[in-house]
């Protein structure tokens, strides 16, 4: 039966198996007209194909294997050790003429070397010195690591299928995660948190392929491509493990839960991959962010909130826009600039009619709270002899081009362009060297970019709205092998020349809308154009989670949805959850309503203004939470199961999210919701309800309806925590990031409170560069009545001081009710007059 099946769907894919570059076939192409997809999802293992192991050789590198298969097809294996609990597996043809992906790794994996234990005829064992071994099953090949005698992930060699004609370079492989509950990962999808069953051939594999959908609404709860692709996948479990796959070609990968495991089907390049042994969650995680890297802290600014629109098309809706923020008394750091800014569509422009004067409005802006104004900018260029970028390009070879060596053009928003190819090192100078201040108009109040479009994205569906896969870049490489980091690349340029532009003083700002591993080290990263819907704002909950887990943390959705007609109910619930994402941002398309916050009725102006409130007076919270990101990678937004990894109650929860360990907010997103069901994880710990009306404490390990409503969203602390807070809110973060703070102590049922801030120049490298931070302990105990504040880290901390205003003291009442008392250093009560903690204690 099930063999009558595969031979049914081969032979019906095989009448369309040219069909890949076909109009006829409806974009998005899907695993039926894919022929990446059709083709290998359905090859099951067989005799002819599975590959048998020969040991070659070792070294303090690693081990080398030969491989081959009754076909006559032969390979070579190596195995590499890589430093705490990694291994590298490389699989290619014996001559290696694979393309082999740059860029990614931020640094060559330091290795350790690999002691052959064991080695006959049916396998050979080695390990390292850390409890990590591998063992190569030879006949036929499978490979087994093991974490201290636990095995815990398996690269099934009879699933290897390598293609390699000049056409076609896709190969497979399989890999299983024994010890695992769950899968998750394979960002960018709009899917729930844990990786879906696909086997069943119910639904498509995941797909990785950047991929824009234009205004064709791209489809929730599904395993489509997206904007950008982190080939990344967790098995968590009791033991948890990972790989990474270091490849940037498309690709499909079928999940299947029974026996949880990934089989990868990707279009090119080689195959190369990193397993992860944690054991734990947050180890695994760790283990791939230090392959492809940490990002720089941004400028506190960027964690503010964030207006955008297609489009503010002239200097006076930009002045007018911000003028009414102050004048309704909401807070904004960034007007963003979408496409209509420029003159014809030609970045590094301005439109000299709409703005005449770019730098005395730049200038204007920086005077009103030292907010900045954020431009678009994509990397196609404009066909047009009149525009020095496009002959700078064309003369020095700069764009993709054609197999023929001339530049491909296609339709994108200015008509006919070109795309830089960013795979070229000189083409990413030359880009780089346009963001400099002579060179585009500006001053620092031009805080960052927003690279769009750059998938890269065309408006033609054939191939799918991109470049074709066989247009070339710099050194040969075929687009198909690079699709996935052509996105990175720019945002790579963007960032280098927003080094060079501000002489490396300022840490770049970046939005990108496409996105590989490793381009968390220079852009931050958006869901995309979603739309007005309920469900966008569900999916934006579990996208940002997953974004989380793999590295992109600096994450969020448009609010309320960019196409579309949001509901005003839809845009309250929106902001209320949006601001506890990590990237806070509104955007609307061109055909929707003007919707900035002060153009809601008194009522909702109030709830966005308590919402948006919250934001900036929580951001000492937030960038503590974004320093401590930086250093280790860990995620700055948490589903439950990463903090309490014990707890099954709360796996499949992820409509509600951790900030850090010590906020917990829960997303209402249905219309008309009265309640929504909050689970509290940790037995022996409480949680304070911090909004709404009534100050209610919920015990650990219940499940609790919370009634709800449009003026509600919960939010707690969790009890024996700190929480800094800045007490008022104003324009911007420059207007309030110098005041005092409050430290909001939530009482343990021992009577303390732990907690950490960071502090720096909010701006500037000098964190980094000079060691000029504070990064401190807080730790309270109503015992002694002493809050004691200790630096971590052996920092430059002299220029910075903890200046707090007040302590607010969360006690637990026997209703589970709590009650606050605030400690007032101030004596009358109104003057921000502040005390400097670092190192003392205080007696109450
Ligand atoms: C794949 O696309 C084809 C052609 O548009 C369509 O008929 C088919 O239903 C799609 N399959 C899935 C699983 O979406
Ligand atoms: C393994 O193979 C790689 C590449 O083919 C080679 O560079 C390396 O020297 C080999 N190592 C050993 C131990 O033979
Ligand atoms: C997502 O799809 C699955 C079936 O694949 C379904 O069970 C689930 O209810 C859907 N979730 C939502 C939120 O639509
Ligand atoms: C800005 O200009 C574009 C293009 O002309 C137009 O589609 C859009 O509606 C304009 N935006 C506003 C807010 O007027
Ligand atoms: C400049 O902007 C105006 C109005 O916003 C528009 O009509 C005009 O076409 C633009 N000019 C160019 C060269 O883009
Ligand atoms: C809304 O609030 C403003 C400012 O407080 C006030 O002037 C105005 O009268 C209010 N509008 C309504 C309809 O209540
Ligand atoms: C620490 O920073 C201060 C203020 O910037 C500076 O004066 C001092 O030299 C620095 N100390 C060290 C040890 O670098």
């Amino acid at each position: 039966m099930f063999k009558y099946i595969v031979v049914g769907i081969l032979f019906w894919a095989a009448t369309i198996v040219v069909a890949d570059k076909n109009l006829d076939i409806p974009f998005p192409y899907n695993c039926s007209t894919r022929s990446l997809c059709y083709e290998l999802r359905f090859r099951l293992p067989n005799e002819n194909e599975e590959y048998n192991a020969k040991f070659e050789s070792a070294n303090e590198n690693g081990l080398n294997f030969s491989l081959s298969n009754l076909k006559g097809n032969e390979l070579t294996l190596f195995i590499g050790g890589v430093e705490n609990n990694r291994f590298r597996v490389i699989i290619e043809e014996p001559d290696h003429h694979r393309y082999k992906l740059e860029h990614v790794l931020e640094k060559d994996p330091v290795t350790t070397s690999l002691k052959v234990d064991e080695s006959d005829d049916s396998s050979v064992a080695a390990s390292d010195d850390f409890g990590n071994k591998v063992v190569v099953r030879l006949q036929p090949l499978f490979i087994e690591f093991y974490h201290n005698d636990v095995l815990e992930t398996v690269l099934e060699g009879n699933r290897i299928i390598m293609q390699d004609t000049e056409e076609n370079q896709a190969f497979t492989f399989s890999v299983r995660f024994v010890d695992a509950d769950r899968l998750m990962g394979l960002h960018e999808h709009a899917d729930d948190l844990a990786l879906r069953h696909t086997a069943d051939y119910s639904i498509d594999p995941y797909r990785l392929r950047n991929t824009d959908y234009g205004t064709t609404k791209y489809d929730l709860n599904t395993t489509e491509s997206m904007y950008g692709s982190v080939p990344v996948i967790y098995g968590f479990g009791e033991k948890s493990s990972g790989i990474f796959v270091h490849n940037a070609a498309e690709m499909f990968i079928e999940i299947n839960n029974d026996r949880k495991s990934a089989y990868f089907m990707v279009d090119g390049g080689t195959l190369d991959a990193f397993i992860l042994l944690g054991p734990t969650l947050k180890d695994t995680i760790r283990q791939y962010v230090d392959l492809t890297g940490k990002p720089h802290l941004p400028q506190l600014w960027a964690l503010g909130y964030h207006q955008c629109r297609w489009a503010y098309n002239t200097t006076e809706d930009v002045m007018e826009t911000i003028g009414n923020f102050d004048k309704y008394d909401f807070p904004l750091d960034v007007l963003w600039l979408d496409i209509e800014y420029t003159s014809d569509r030609r970045w590094f422009t301005w439109n000299a009619s709409s703005f005449p004067d770019p730098v005395e409005m730049l200038n204007w802006v920086d005077s009103q709270g030292h907010r900045k104004l954020v431009p678009i900018s994509d990397p196609h260029i404009k066909v047009d002899l009149d525009y020095d970028i496009y002959n700078d390009c064309l003369e020095n070879n700069y764009f993709v081009t054609y197999e023929n060596g001339t530049p491909f053009v296609a339709e994108c928003w200015p008509g006919d362009t070109s795309w830089v190819d960013f795979l070229n090192p000189a083409a990413r100078d030359y880009y780089a060297n346009l963001h400099l201040y002579e060179n585009f108009p500006s001053t620092p109040a031009l805080g960052g970019y927003w690279n769009d479009m750059n998938e890269p994205t065309l408006f033609d569906n054939l191939y799918e709205r991109t470049l074709p896969f066989d247009t070339v870049h710099y050194g040969n490489v075929k687009h198909r092998d690079v699709h996935n980091i052509y996105g990175m690349l720019q945002t790579m340029s963007t960032h280098k020349g927003l080094m060079a532009r501000d002489k490396g003083r300022l840490r770049p700002f970046i939005l990108s809308r496409a996105y590989f591993a490793g381009s968390q080290r220079y852009a931050n990263k958006w869901s995309g154009d979603n739309w007005g819907y309920f469900d966008d704002l569900r999916f934006s909950v579990p996208m940002t989670l997953t974004s989380n887990l793999v590295g992109v943390a600096f994450y969020g959705a448009d609010i309320p949805g960019f196409f579309g007609t949001a509901t005003e109910e839809l845009l309250i619930k929106w902001y209320q959850i949006g601001a506890w994402l990590p990237f806070f941002r509104a955007h609307a398309a061109n055909g929707s309503p003007r919707r900035e916050p002060f153009r809601f009725s008194n009522e909702t102006q109030a709830l966005l203004r308590e919402a948006m409130g919250l934001r900036y007076k929580h951001l000492p919270y937030w960038y503590t939470l974004f320093y401590e990101h930086t250093e280790t990678g860990d995620p700055i937004v948490r589903p439950l199961l990463y903090e309490y990894p014990e707890d099954k109650n709360g796996y499949d929860l992820t409509d509600q999210l951790l900030i850090g360990k010590n906020i917990l907010a829960a997303s209402v997103y249905t219309s008309e919701a009265s309640s929504v069901s909050v689970y509290f994880p940790g037995e022996n710990q409480y949680w304070y309800q911090v909004t709404g009306d009534v100050a209610k404490v919920y015990k650990g390990g219940n499940s609790v309806d919370i009634s709800v409503d449009l003026s509600f969203s919960p939010v707690f602390y969790r009890s024996g925590s700190i929480i800094p807070k800045k007490p008022r809110v104003l324009r911007s973060t420059a207007d309030i990031k110098d005041d005092p703070i409050e430290l909001h102590i939530i009482l343990d049922e021992e009577g303390s409170g732990f907690g950490r801030i960071y502090l720096d120049d909010y701006e500037s490298f000098d964190y980094t560069n000079e060691d000029k931070y504070l990064y401190a302990a807080l730790e309270y105990t109503d015992k002694l009545k002493t809050l004691y504040v200790t630096p971590i880290v052996d920092s430059n901390y002299t220029s910075f001081e903890i200046k707090a205003q007040s302590l607010h003291l969360y006690r637990r009442n026997d209703d589970d009710t709590y009650t606050i008392e605030v400690v007032d250093q101030t004596k009358d009560g109104t003057d921000l007059k502040t005390i400097n903690l670092v190192n003392t204690f205080v007696e109450l």
